[in-house]
């Protein structure tokens, strides 16, 4: 059994061979009385739903105290899904510890940066480094192995949930001691960390690794690689125990597909996905919409991300809402066909299954205003007609499932390293947002109707004629490599402001910004000079700039500036530059355009790079176009309905000459991108 990403689906427990989209939710019997529930599967039936995620929070049902278990009620509902051709993704019930667990072992809790007690009452507060937890967790992990691992049921087991959702960051002293080991196991000896980290700076020198704590609240700015360093090791910790359920189902059930969901979603930071993506064997992921401007394309966003993480494999989106959440400031409604259209922007971008939170609105508890599948109006709704209308819509799009995403021409390099460096306190402003800037960049590929994938930096960039890399602060050499064989065989690379800055050790490379890439850049940056909040720029090209600007100077005769400053610091100096060598170039952008201003400037550089919408020139910046193997998806991403009568190819969906606000189109046969190639292959 390989660690192969993506490497095995879903174990469908009734007829295996037939091709299907998973369609559920989160499935909590445990708030309902026991006659609700013949109910609940029934209505599942009317609305198409094949898969439910059953036991996410039921630990203290399921172990009430330490030697009292209780499995009757998950046999009972167990079965009665099976009877009626509902498969489960069973959670290991580890995510949120019952009170006897904390109440007996209260150092499992965990503890804020400022020495706080994170008490329960909520969820999920447990360490991730307690070793007390992680072996209660094994042992229920166990139990439900060894009880449902042969349950005609099982598709999937689901491990914990969210894993830190509330609980990524613990300064605790069980995360003290397994950051100390942490840190042996990368740096060997004091030494190395020691010059890594810079100690020689404000008498920071370590003589002992007990010295060593995580970055607690601190009488000033904590070591910034030592934060850094956190962050890694806070993620690991996570993926530690991620791995040892993981591990033990293994060894139980070999044979039952493995996942967790993970939380690619608004500036949840936290846990680096592009390395724990390869641990299980297929990628979920939750997704809650960001009200604002940006709403649709942050959704697509992420679902796109997802969708590489999985290597162009499907994948499966384990939660959305149907309509509202309740932790938002104002958790506003869906409205009509929205939830359609988020839906079927994940399947665009390789989603195989689409689940929500939850299967019925709960009644009471903090979620209580959160919608549900079935909402507290009950089935004779809009809500439960609109579900019903999707499950429908997910059987006739059954063919697409299996099929792997379709490589785009460019890509948005999406760095974790880079979010959790160039965010640290004490640097040039403290209002950089690495994300947000990367969301600009995709926002400008959808305004021009050109493809683009969102790539961690480990994928095979090569086969990106064009390459964004905004903000991609950390530049160890080998990525500096590889960036300059990218450009050295054809590649055409941009970044921006703020890149290429530090190694791995958050240690500046000396010599003129980008240290990194400067050469590869043809230009060398004398100094940063920020922006204040009420300050702008203007370029020459008609641009705005704001946040940033940089001091540039060109290091080469062949470097060309596409764009001056027209006003500030830097009037009449360059603002943004192309250095062309051989077939490849890298460009690189010294100020925040927003999504509006790389509009122009993407328009320029995509051109120069040979990558050109596949859309027709109408459809431009109003629909999305993504695609998976033969299948097409258009997604009118506007307020108001767009003409596609001159759109080739057979319709699975709706069979009108125009898209509506919210539609999505589904085509099949490769008419728009007729030399496309899968991204595994
Ligand atoms: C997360 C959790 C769910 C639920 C939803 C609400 O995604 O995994 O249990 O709390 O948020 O949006």
């Amino acid at each position: 059994m390989g660690e192969h990403r993506g490497h095995r689906w879903l174990r469908w427990p009734s007829d295996p061979a037939r091709t299907r989209l998973a369609f559920g939710a989160d499935y909590n019997p445990e708030q309902w009385p026991r006659h609700v529930w013949p109910e609940d599967a029934r209505a599942m039936q009317t609305a198409g739903v094949n898969i439910v995620s059953l036991a996410i929070f039921s630990w203290a049902r399921l172990q009430p105290a330490e030697d009292e278990w209780n499995f009757g009620w998950l046999d009972e509902v167990m079965d009665l899904l099976h009877a009626h051709g509902i498969a489960v993704d069973l959670a290991t019930a580890t995510a949120s510890p019952p009170p006897w667990l904390t109440t007996k072992n209260p150092q499992i809790l965990p503890v804020d940066r400022d020495g706080r007690t994170l008490w329960p009452g909520g969820r999920q507060h447990w360490r991730p480094t307690s070793p007390i937890f992680r072996d209660h967790a094994l042992h229920l992990t166990r139990r439900l192995a060894e009880r449902y691992g042969r349950h005609p049921a099982l598709a999937a087991w689901h491990i914990s949930n969210e894993l830190g959702c509330h609980n990524a960051y613990d300064y605790s002293d069980d995360a003290a001691a397994a950051f100390r080991a942490w840190l042996q196991a990368r740096y060997g000896t004091l030494d190395a960390l020691n010059q890594a980290w810079a100690t020689s700076f404000w008498s920071q020198h370590y003589s002992d690794w007990a010295q060593i704590l995580p970055p607690r609240s601190a009488a000033s700015y904590p070591n910034p690689t030592q934060q850094l360093d956190f962050k890694r090791f806070s993620s690991d910790a996570l993926k530690d125990h991620l791995r040892a359920e993981r591990d033990l189902l293994r060894e139980i059930t070999p044979d039952i597909p493995i996942t967790t969901n993970f939380m690619i979603m608004g500036e949840t930071s936290g846990m680096n996905y592009a390395d724990w993506a390869g641990e299980i064997d297929f990628v979920a992921n939750d997704h809650y919409l960001t009200p604002g401007p940006q709403e649709y394309d942050e959704l697509s966003f992420c679902a796109n991300l997802t969708g590489n993480l999985a290597e162009g494999r499907p994948w499966f989106l384990m939660e959305h809402s149907t309509s509202a959440v309740n932790w938002q400031p104002v958790n506003v409604a869906k409205r009509p066909g929205q939830m359609a259209r988020d839906s079927l922007t994940h399947v665009a971008h390789g989603a195989d299954a689409v689940c929500f939170f939850q299967w019925r609105q709960s009644a009471a508890g903090a979620e209580k205003y959160h919608s549900g599948m079935i909402p507290h109006v009950g089935q004779d709704s809009d809500v439960f007609r609109a579900v019903t209308d999707l499950g429908a819509t997910l059987h006739k799009l059954a063919e697409v499932a299996g099929t792997s995403r379709t490589r785009a021409q460019a890509a948005i390099i999406f760095d974790w390293e880079s979010w959790w460096a160039a965010e640290l306190d004490s640097h040039p402003t403290s209002r950089l947002r690495y994300r947000q800037e990367a969301l600009d960049w995709y926002s400008a590929f959808l305004n021009l109707g050109i493809r683009a994938d969102v790539v961690p930096t480990t994928a095979p960039l090569e086969h990106y004629a064009l390459l964004i890399a905004p903000i991609l602060h950390v530049v160890p050499q080998p990525l500096a490599d590889r960036l300059r064989s990218y450009v050295d065989n054809g590649g055409h690379l941009v970044t921006t402001y703020f890149s290429g800055i530090v190694d791995e050790n958050d240690r500046v490379w000396l010599g003129g910004y980008p240290g990194a890439i400067r050469d590869l850049l043809g230009i060398r940056i004398h100094e940063f000079t920020p922006l204040l909040d009420d300050q702008s720029v203007e370029l020459d090209n008609g641009t705005t700039g704001t946040l940033w600007t940089d001091h540039i100077e060109l290091t080469d005769n062949a470097t060309e500036v596409l764009a001056r400053y027209k006003t500030g610091d830097h009037t009449d100096r360059p603002a943004i530059t192309r250095y062309v060598t051989g077939t490849g170039s890298a460009s690189y952008v010294s100020t925040r355009l927003g999504d509006t201003g790389l509009v122009t400037v993407l328009a320029d550089l995509a051109s120069r790079a040979g990558v050109h919408s596949e859309l027709p020139e109408h459809l431009r910046g109003r629909v999305e176009l993504a695609a998976r193997g033969p299948y097409q998806f258009l997604i009118n991403r506007t307020e108001t309905p767009v003409d596609i009568t001159d759109i080739p190819g057979q319709r699975l969906t709706i069979d009108r000459p125009r898209l509506n606000i919210n539609e999505v189109v589904v085509l099949r046969s490769p008419t728009l991108l007729p030399d496309a190639e899968p991204i595994d292959s």
